[in-house]
């Protein structure tokens, strides 16, 4: 006979697992988004005040790419398929419009990282919690440098 307290703790676990791989794949369709509009962002913003962020754009932009291959490693590490699906990428002709989009977006991420370190502590998942603490140090960069480009800060 299974002891069924050993068998809801089982389950229990199983389903924070499948939950913790749903947000990693929300987490990996935003760094596609990411990378999309860095992409093009960087290579069509106009302006002789925006002359510097343009390259930290592209910079950007591959280092969303890195956070998109740790994520789906970790995806496929806890047994889960790493999605191929995109959040919808957004786009203004208008530079300043293109930065408070990008500025929106890192806000949207860093927050979502935030609540998925928490969710991976609570299961466990201490490795994870480390990957994803280096990827947030790496957004909150992208939002400072956003910001400055704004003139926010
Ligand atoms: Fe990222
Ligand atoms: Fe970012």
């Amino acid at each position: 006979m299974s002891n069924p307290d050993v068998a809801d703790a089982e389950e229990a676990s199983a389903s924070s697992k499948e939950e913790l791989i749903r947000g990693l794949n929300e987490d990996l369709s935003r760094e596609y988004k990411a990378i999309i509009q860095y992409v093009v962002f960087s290579s069509t913003l106009k302006g002789a005040e925006y002359g510097d962020i343009a390259d930290q754009l592209k910079l950007h932009a591959s280092e969303e790419l890195a956070h998109a291959l740790e994520v789906a490693r970790q995806i496929d590490y806890l047994g889960g398929d790493p999605t191929v699906t995109v959040k919808d990428a957004e786009y203004s002709q208008d530079s300043k419009k293109m930065l408070e989009i990008d500025l929106k977006q890192e806000q949207e991420t860093i927050r979502n990282y935030r609540a998925r370190i928490r969710q991976a502590e609570r299961s466990g998942e201490y490795a994870l919690s480390e990957a994803l603490r280096d990827i947030i140090v790496q957004e909150q960069d992208h939002e400072i440098d956003l910001k400055d480009a704004l003139g926010l800060r």
